[in-house]
């Protein structure tokens, strides 16, 4: 991390929206989330920002209650190589689900990514919560949460291990003696494990930045402890500063106790800020918002941390509907906290919904209101930056305009790129090619 810790910040890019109804929006884009001048133009307002990435969430099921942003749109990597031409500094990171794709093709993919964009790939590694995934790969059933969590970290050792196969310095390229590579440089994985038999050499080398950014962003016992182990980076929901704070303890902790550096790890929790110039103006902004999220469109969103649960048969201003063991091989951290917030509150399942659909949090408010909430959970060590998601259609321009000024002018966030590439400018270290050093050390 530099010398006087600095926000990393993310736009989170997601076309139409987050919320079932943000696409009725009067300023909004139904076509948003297919549109490729809509992504560009975020992209590189995100960039002239100074913001450190792009991210590009995914999923690979979809039914009729899905949101609209997910009923219709660009696959991650598709569309951030293609933003990958339209910008220069910002990260572009993907998600990419481990549990329906082979190691081989991942890293040539992202590996791809990192060389056309100059080192600036990311890959947000994710087991895919919805059971319904299965059916659209030959599967007849999801595997098991930890068995999920199992299989991405031998994913994750064979994709790392690929992007490891040729030495910085193999590619020789001599014309006048012919030789193209040194071989001796070039390793094969031999890779065999539980899910995966992967032999290797990678047909792409190590790009600038030698490896792509890992993001994660799981966070139950298995995947607080993959992130902690694995992750350069963490994206993580959080209800306000406290619980922010103990995560932020808990999961350095775990990662010193992986033997990591824990400042090699930033931990960047999602929020959806609402700026207006005066009080009566945030609260107005904040009912429109609210407003665009109906109680059958909150049921929707509360039901998909539990597998898509249909909580719509339930009486509204009952207590919280008991769901068994919905969510628990699903999206387990989220279902368990609502499940916990909402006995602990002795929510209804009216009040349960809104409350998770459209989140009154510490960043609603003026833009020094709510830059004091950045400052505040930076320098409390509540997180390591955020990553920004859309609550209105314009309300990004405006957090460009009115809050990043003043963040910048607090110097708690950059005025320009420290580096060519992600990981220099998130401040996250280079992995070392693990031949490379085995060699070194072999010699000495
Ligand atoms: C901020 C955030 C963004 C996420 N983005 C995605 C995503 O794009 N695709 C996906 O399949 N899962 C995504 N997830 C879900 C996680 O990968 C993980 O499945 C979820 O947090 C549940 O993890 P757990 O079962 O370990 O609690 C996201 C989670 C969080 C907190």
């Amino acid at each position: 991390m530099s010398q006087k810790r600095q926000l990393k910040l993310g736009f989170m890019l997601h076309g139409v929206g987050m919320g079932w109804g943000d696409w009725r929006h009067p300023d909004a884009d139904p076509t948003a989330s297919t549109s490729f001048a809509y992504y560009k133009r975020q992209a590189q307002l995100a960039e002239a920002a100074k913001f450190d990435f792009l991210f590009v969430a995914d999923s690979v099921f979809i039914t009729e209650k899905s949101s609209p942003h997910y009923l219709n749109r660009f696959e991650p990597l598709t569309i951030l190589s293609a933003l990958a031409g339209a910008t220069s500094h910002i990260g572009l990171v993907a998600t990419l689900t481990a549990s329906y794709s082979e190691p081989f093709n991942v890293a040539r993919q992202f590996a791809s990514l990192d060389h056309i964009s100059c080192g600036r790939a990311g890959w947000n590694v994710v087991t895919s919560w919805l059971e319904g995934s299965a059916v659209n790969f030959s599967k007849s059933s999801h595997l098991a949460h930890d068995t999920r969590y199992r299989l991405a970290a031998e994913h994750l050792d064979v994709v790392q291990g690929l992007w490891d196969s040729w030495e910085d310095d193999a590619l020789v390229h001599n014309k006048a003696s012919g030789v193209f590579f040194d071989p001796a440089k070039l390793h094969a994985l031999n890779h065999k494990g539980e899910f995966f038999q992967v032999k290797g050499p990678l047909n792409i080398a190590r790009s600038a930045q030698g490896q792509p950014v890992i993001f994660q962003a799981g966070a139950s016992e298995d995947g607080k402890n993959f992130a902690a182990k694995r992750a350069d980076a963490i994206f993580v929901h959080h209800e306000n500063l406290d619980e922010g704070k103990a995560y932020y303890r808990d999961t350095k902790k775990r990662a010193a106790g992986f033997g990591r550096d824990p400042d090699d790890l930033v931990i960047l929790p999602g929020i959806r800020p609402v700026i207006g110039s005066t009080e009566e103006e945030v609260e107005r902004k904040y009912r429109d918002f609210a407003n665009l999220t109906s109680i059958e469109n909150a049921l929707s969103m509360l039901g998909r941390p539990f597998n898509d649960y249909d909580f719509l048969q339930h009486d509204l201003d009952a207590p919280f509907p008991d769901v068994g063991a919905h969510g628990a091989n699903s999206n387990q951290s989220t279902s368990r906290k609502i499940l916990e917030t909402a006995a602990r509150e002795k929510l209804t399942l009216r009040q349960a919904a809104l409350r998770f659909a459209t989140p009154r949090t510490e960043f609603v408010g003026t833009p020094e209101q709510v830059a004091d909430a950045f400052q505040r959970w930076l320098q409390e060590r509540g997180s390591d930056g955020f990553v920004i998601n859309v609550s209105l259609p314009k309300e990004f321009d405006v957090f460009v305009e009115t809050v990043v000024p003043i963040l910048q002018a607090r110097g708690i966030y950059r005025t320009e790129y420290e580096s060519e590439t992600f990981r220099g400018n998130l401040g996250v270290p280079v992995p070392p090619n693990r031949y490379a050093t085995s060699v070194a050390v072999a010699a000495e």
